[in-house]
């Protein structure tokens, strides 16, 4: 049922607020006596001590899943202190990686069926590694034949592009470094302002979602284009990934993702003041890296269209020449939730005015089950 919706893309982008508070419910917990703001994973509390001792944490999964482990990869490094490696299924299998004893390997997967995912789950179990699923889908396969896992409870996805589930998974793997680094006093204080933040994410999600006419007229402008780059890094270079996943699964508009740190290795070749260029530029560690970013891109006359926080306009653009976005700030390991609003805005509009089909792109299945 789309209620008032037109497409159910547009239904699960708009439904983000509840989904997340969802993700969340009976999860987070703020006020009591000694641990005053702390998270419980029903699924994963008998498992915590070993995943705090393994040699090495390993997300798997494909696509879109693959980029929400990489958004969370960051504050797992930092909270777990353990190190964090980043595996697509099908390539885990490809190369037949190693997978020890010791290593802790999550798999990520919205559906739980996806073939490349399960077939990297078999060989991980065959491995010896404790084997830990996130994923949308009580009793799917993925449920069913991991050690133990976490449920994001996004609630059903029908959009063949995955929305809601992605930013139900990021929180999920934010939810999981603070359990895993629940008994490390040193980011005491850390930990509990990313519980504050999760609390009041929905309501920056359901302010962000305001940007909806103003993705509809960046839609106009760009809907006869060939190409579109979008750049990020750190905590948001997994959202320029599923930013340009979103535009060319949907809209059929070819577009990359780049990481920021590797534009003077390749891509800036591409600039010119034809192809549009969107830069993630948020107010994080990185923020003076991608103002330089910029500065450099607007020297070689790129068309730039610059996702900033709010009140940040001027900084980033001093020319007053680019297209600016503003999003509201968060905590910074939960800002990629934020920014990857207007990414999926715009891929959906971009699609509905270039006339695709937009639940149901061509050559694509919700549900990957095939090698
Ligand atoms: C569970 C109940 C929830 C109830 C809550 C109350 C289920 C599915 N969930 O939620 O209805 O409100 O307790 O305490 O009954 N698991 C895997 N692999 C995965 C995902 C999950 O093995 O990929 C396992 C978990 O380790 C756990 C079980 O499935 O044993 C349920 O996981 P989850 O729903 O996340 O647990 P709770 O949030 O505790
Ligand atoms: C993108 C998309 C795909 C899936 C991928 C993994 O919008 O839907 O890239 O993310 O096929 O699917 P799951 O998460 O079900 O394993």
């Amino acid at each position: 049922n789309k209620g008032k919706y037109e497409h159910y893309m547009q239904k699960e982008i708009h439904e983000q607020p509840e989904s997340l508070t969802t993700t969340m419910r009976g999860r987070l917990m703020r006020g009591g006596s000694c641990k005053a703001k702390t998270v419980l994973l029903g699924g994963l509390k008998d498992h915590l001590k070993t995943i705090r001792r393994s040699r090495r944490i390993v997300f798997i999964g494909c696509g879109t899943s693959y980029n929400a482990a990489l958004a969370a990869r960051p504050i797992l490094e930092e909270l777990s202190g353990v190190p964090v490696t980043m595996e697509i299924a099908s390539d885990l299998v490809d190369r037949q990686g190693p997978i020890y004893r010791e290593d802790t390997a999550v798999f990520v997967s919205q559906s739980g069926e996806t073939a490349d995912t399960l077939l990297a789950l078999a060989y991980a179990l065959e491995n010896g590694a404790l084997c830990v699923g996130i994923t949308n889908t009580v009793g799917s396969a993925i449920a069913r034949r991991t050690h133990c896992g976490v449920h994001i409870n996004a609630g059903c996805e029908i959009g063949v592009a995955s929305t809601k589930a992605y930013t139900s998974q990021i929180v999920v793997m934010a939810m999981l470094a603070l359990a895993i680094g629940d008994d490390t006093m040193s980011s005491q204080l850390r930990r509990e302002a990313i519980v504050d933040g999760l609390f009041d994410l929905p309501n920056k999600v359901r302010e962000a979602l305001k940007l909806d006419q103003e993705m509809e007229d960046l839609a106009k402008l760009l809907i006869a284009e060939q190409s579109l780059l979008v750049f990020g890094r750190g905590y948001n270079y997994a959202t320029a990934l599923e930013g340009a996943l979103k535009v060319k699964e949907v809209a059929l508009m070819h577009s990359e993702g780049i990481l920021a740190g590797e534009m003077k290795h390749g891509p800036l070749a591409l600039v010119d003041e034809n192809l549009p260029i969107i830069v993630i530029a948020t107010h994080d560690a990185c923020f003076s890296k991608q103002q330089s970013v910029i500065q450099q891109l607007h020297a070689r006359k790129g068309r730039l269209i610059v996702i900033c926080s709010k009140g940040d306009a001027a900084l980033v653009c001093p020319s007053g020449s680019c297209r600016v976005i503003e999003v509201p700030q968060v905590e910074d390991c939960l800002q990629p939730v934020v920014n990857i609003i207007p990414l999926q805005l715009l891929a959906y509009h971009l699609t509905v005015l270039r006339g695709y089909n937009v639940d149901q792109p061509r050559n694509l299945a919700k549900s990957v089950t095939t090698e």
